[in-house]
């Protein structure tokens, strides 16, 4: 007897094609969640570090103070990448290594180990993929007032042309800013991310424009600073209804679902995406704020909306809707039982087909899938074995889903695996294990997944067995 399906998830592949030649296999991280050594080679203080040793902000108070000891170990990890056939590899860039308190000082130590860390990469035959800020945001400038000051998108654009100055000889694919909704979202509106606050919507409005701001003045810095010449995203989260049928009504409705823009919702993707890539207020969030959205001049959206190379978005999970009767999205509850991963996320293989088609309709842009994954729960088996069918069976279901976006003719240009090594998971610590490869963080033994072998070969065959 053969087990059918649910049916919230899409259907065993069936085409044994592969993907396209150039389209580029990597794994994503992000300093904070792996460097550790907070205290080594100059660094400054980020919130993160101060909210994380804050009692009862953090899972068990984990903080992110040594994390995978990537500081260290680079060098292991990067043979470890190189074992994968790892193609392309997305990090951040921690500012406070760089700039110990956000501006002026420059700490060369700093600076010398992202050139260690590159130079090793160029070598292995692996292409980087520079985020600036993924979170860890100066504690010195948050003490001056951070997102809310008029002056922070300057101080982000002095902080890219420092690294593009230092970096972009050998950089050639940068993101600046790495999904805005949530340390605007978690971080400042439902305060349950660094730096904790709790801010009214008229500020937080204030801020979302300070950090589009920010982003098109780090693009310009780094088309000015660089020697390659650059090629520029972001990676916002891609937030994604998908249609339960194939009925044009419901595609509709699952379009109009993804470009919402609700009251208080930081997560909105027109919210924050209208301006950065098509230089305008989106009409969704005129329609919702009105006159309380703050003014954004001409001026401000030329900066705002600099023309870049690509869009990357980060998709984890989709909401399934329908066409209700007047055309807006219903969500369709799960049934019971249906699969969720550890952290409690439900599993919706169709976001990453619906995600790319609806974001490259409306933005224009070719993609990249700068995140997607899931955590498990797991450990280091008798056998010394970290066996995860969990995470090959989502990674298939979602592949496939993307293979059929890919075939269907929309750009996606490559995909970032969440994530190359098990890491500090914000404000669940430790306990979120996302990676190919187990870290013991008390030994930093890396022990490769059975889902690292996996990918192993999906990279090797061009996801032709998917
Ligand atoms: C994303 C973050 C990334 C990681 C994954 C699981 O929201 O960008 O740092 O925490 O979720």
């Amino acid at each position: 007897m053969s087990i059918p399906p649910s049916p919230q998830v899409s259907a065993p592949p069936k085409s044994g094609k592969a993907f396209p030649p150039d389209f580029l296999w990597g794994a994503a991280t992000a300093a904070y969640q792996i460097e550790g050594a907070y205290r080594e080679g100059g660094r400054g203080m980020s919130v993160w570090d101060q909210f994380s040793a804050t009692p009862g902000k953090v899972w068990e108070g984990h903080t992110g103070r040594t994390a995978c000891d990537h500081y260290h170990r680079f060098g292991e990890d990067i043979e470890l990448m190189q074992l994968l056939g790892l193609q392309a590899y997305r990090f951040s860039i921690s500012w406070t290594r760089l700039l110990p308190t956000g501006q002026g000082k420059v700490n060369s130590r700093g600076l010398d180990f992202y050139d260690r860390l590159i130079d090793a990469l160029l070598e292995a035959g692996i292409r980087p993929f520079c985020t600036l800020f993924h979170w860890d945001y100066p504690l010195g400038l948050y003490d001056q007032g951070g997102w809310l000051h008029q002056d922070s998108p300057q101080w982000f654009a002095e902080y890219s042309a420092l690294v593009a100055s230092r970096l972009g000889d050998r950089v050639e694919d940068w993101m600046t800013i790495n999904e805005p909704q949530v340390f605007v979202g978690l971080g400042q509106s439902e305060g349950t991310h660094a730096p904790g606050d709790k801010l009214p919507l008229g500020k937080l409005l204030k801020v979302v424009r300070h950090v589009q701001l920010a982003h098109g003045m780090s693009v310009q810095a780094l088309r000015q600073g660089c020697q390659l010449s650059p090629r520029i995203g972001w990676a916002p989260v891609g937030m994604v209804q998908y249609p339960v049928t194939n009925r044009p009504a419901d595609i509709a409705a699952a379009r109009r679902g993804t470009f919402n823009c609700v009251e208080g919702d930081m997560f909105s993707n027109c919210l924050w995406s209208d301006p950065v890539v098509l230089g305008r207020v989106a009409p969704e969030a005129c329609q919702t704020y009105g006159r309380r959205m703050p003014k954004y001049s001409e001026a401000d959206l030329r900066t705002i909306s600099q023309p870049m190379d690509f869009y990357g978005v980060n998709i984890y999970q989709g909401t399934p809707v329908r066409a209700g009767k007047d055309g807006q999205p219903v969500v369709i509850p799960f049934p019971p039982g249906n699969p969720r991963t550890a952290f409690d996320w439900s599993v919706t293989p169709p976001c990453l087909y619906w995600g790319p088609k609806f974001l490259h309709e409306r933005y224009g842009l070719p993609l990249y899938i700068t995140e997607n994954g899931l955590s498990c729960n797991d450990w280091v088996a008798l056998d010394g074995g970290v066996h995860d069918p969990q995470r090959i069976d989502f990674l298939t279901r979602h592949l496939h889903e993307l293979k059929r976006a890919v075939a269907d003719g929309v750009p996606v240009d490559g995909y970032f695996q969440w994530s190359l090594l098990d890491n500090f998971e914000w404000a669940e610590g430790y306990k979120q294990r996302f990676g190919l490869i187990h870290v013991d963080y008390e030994t930093f033994q890396r022990t490769p997944k059975d889902s690292f072998s996996w990918y192993r070969e999906v990279i090797r065959t061009r996801g032709k067995k998917l």
